[in-house]
């Protein structure tokens, strides 16, 4: 049986496709249109999904879309009515939505087939749920506490839901204008943060701050009966398109979302181009201090009505790692599993897991081990990508390849690193990574200046080998997808320098040899040359979507100040060319 996952027109657009009940291929759509979080119809990720299992549209049983627009109608009609003004626009996106729904039309013309030829059976999904089922049917686990929260989906910020078996049971929601997630991005755009997908810039410049504007922070979001409720005095009325607006070219705009009550008690907001100053660390640390304190608290009252020791969570603000790396110490959940792609592009796996599980009632036997659900490509197509681009490469065997990157990352170089299968979410996880060495003092500022100019403050992340995660980091609970933050132990810190941030944390992966065999020897062979079981991974781009395909890999390579491209079995050195 075949179901084909969907999130479209909407932020992060993609397609998942699962065969009896195994994920095995999943693709956000701007890795292909390099469109940073494009949100058009996915008709390349289709494509690609298809392709990966030999599959022709006609031959799709189900076609499950991670977005109900009747879901929480009621609640929608009541906002609108309380603001006049935001009727029309309500209306206008109904009909949108309307036109959205015809999900056989258009599959048929992005495929260009008759529809007639179609046979699957259609099924929406309300966002979070699908959300949630993205965390709790890839996860391990028979029963767990289920948690998503974002800025807005199907006009929710965040659920609680029991997941049993086969059941995801809907608990509870915090209906708009209140969202944790527009809480994060007001903050971010009054600090000059507006892009969509900027707030994870903004967590690293938190532990610059101070503890001035806490309680000024604090009460813009106020908890309230096991939930939150904002004080909208600090918001401009964020209207049906709940504060996000997917333009007809399928880019993704914020709509402002701070008052000018903001302006009257912080001053001036910064202009993205302007210095930051101690006032925008400040609001950085504070607003990180509210968000994990609502955190916690509607956590903890979500153990009350489910004590698991589980929590399968997902959303975009499941991706707040700083959060996530505290939670065993604030609250009873002992064991995270947290969807890789837990922005809205994990959607696609979710409803059409939920399809399978839920409406279905297909037994659950698959686990996501590993995130690598991307595509591939064979050594001659990568080859010939080098011969077109004019570059001089080494052709070696698996153990001379990691030897040779393994030096190169221990004489301090820097290098591209190109294997496999792509990684699924916004993390490179040593398939699509750019490697270097985590214990040299100028790496950070080498990497900024060569290839990714990102902000000064911004840390970058370690990979470190499974094992030896407690050796290095204050706590254990693994962190395959790079989702949680530990403290670094002090007697580490110099060892670990280059990714080592200002409140002496790292955002880790911790790599097992059976999810990654070849990256986790790359890490070996590395502490054999330098003494670190630990390398200095930070995504294979240059502001642009993450690489996908060889050409993408080798362009950045060549513009780019890369010493080195290892990419499948080619070693090319820049000295060489
Ligand atoms: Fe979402």
């Amino acid at each position: 049986m075949l179901i084909l996952g969907l999130n479209m027109f909407h932020a992060d657009a993609s397609a998942a496709i699962v065969h009896d009940g195994e994920v095995v291929f999943a693709i956000a759509e701007e890795r292909l249109n390099r469109v940073k979080h494009y949100g058009g119809f996915p008709s390349l990720a289709v494509k690609a999904c298809l392709d990966a299992v030999g599959a022709r549209i006609s031959d799709i049983d189900h076609v499950a879309v991670g977005q109900d627009s009747d879901a929480n109608l009621a609640k929608k009609a009541q906002y609108a009515l309380a603001n006049p003004a935001k009727i029309l626009n309500f209306i206008r996106l109904r009909r949108r939505k309307e036109a959205m729904r015809d999900v056989r039309s258009l599959l048929a013309k992005s495929l260009e087939v008759d529809p007639k030829e179609l046979r699957f059976q259609e099924h929406h999904l309300e966002h979070h749920i699908a959300h949630i089922a993205s965390a709790y049917y890839c996860s391990p686990w028979g029963k767990a506490a289920g948690f998503s929260y974002d800025g807005s989906g199907d006009f929710v910020s965040t659920m609680t839901a029991r997941c049993e078996g086969n059941d995801i049971e809907v608990l509870d929601r915090v209906f708009l204008p209140h969202s944790l997630g527009s809480f994060y991005t007001m903050i971010c755009e009054f600090i000059g943060y507006k892009k969509y997908g900027d707030e994870g810039k903004v967590m690293g410049l938190a532990p610059y701050g101070k503890d001035r504007y806490c309680e000024q922070v604090g009460g813009v979001i106020g908890l309230k009966n096991g939930g939150f409720q904002l004080d909208l005095n600090y918001f401009k009325p964020l209207g049906s398109n709940q504060g996000m607006q997917v333009l007809p070219d399928g880019t993704v705009r914020l709509a402002r979302h701070f008052s000018d009550r903001m302006v009257k008690l912080f001053g001036e907001p910064r202009e993205p181009d302007a210095k930051i100053t101690q006032r925008d660390m400040d609001l950085a640390y504070a607003m990180q201090h509210r968000f994990e304190e609502v955190f916690f608290h509607l956590l903890n009252q979500l153990h009350t009505h489910v004590p698991a020791e589980n929590l399968a969570m997902a959303g975009g603000c499941a991706l707040n790692s700083v959060a996530n790396g505290k939670l065993f110490t604030q609250t009873p959940f002992q064991h995270t599993w947290i969807q890789p792609a837990a922005g809205d592009e994990g959607l696609s796996i979710g409803a059409a897991l939920h399809t399978y599980h839920s409406v279905l009632k297909q037994p659950r036997r698959y686990v996501m081990k590993n995130a690598y659900l991307g595509p591939e490509f064979s050594d001659s197509r990568i080859e010939s990508g080098l011969r077109k681009a004019n570059l001089r490469y080494h052709q070696l065997e698996r153990e001379p390849l990691l030897e040779a990157t393994a030096e190169q990352i221990a004489a301090g170089n820097v290098v591209g690193w190109f294997q496999g299968r792509m990684e699924w979410g916004p993390r490179a996880l040593g398939n699509r990574s750019i490697v270097a060495h985590p214990g040299l003092p100028n790496m950070k500022d080498v990497l900024n200046a060569r290839i990714k100019h990102r902000e000064w403050f911004r840390p970058f992340a370690p990979s470190i080998l499974a094992e030896r995660q407690n050796e290095y980091f204050e706590h254990d609970h693994p962190s395959p997808f790079m989702l949680h933050v530990y403290k670094i132990r002090p007697e580490k810190r110099e060892q670990l320098c280059a990714v080592n941030h200002v409140d002496d944390t790292g955002r880790l992966q911790s790599v097992t040899r059976d999810e990654n065999p070849l990256y986790y020897d790359l890490i070996q062979a590395f502490e054999r040359k330098a003494g670190t079981p630990v390398v200095l991974n930070t995504s294979f781009n240059e502001n642009e979507p993450i690489v996908c395909a060889p050409q993408e890999a080798i362009d950045c390579f060549k513009r780019t100040r890369m010493d080195v491209l290892a990419i499948g079995p080619f070693l090319v050195l820049k000295t060489e060319n």
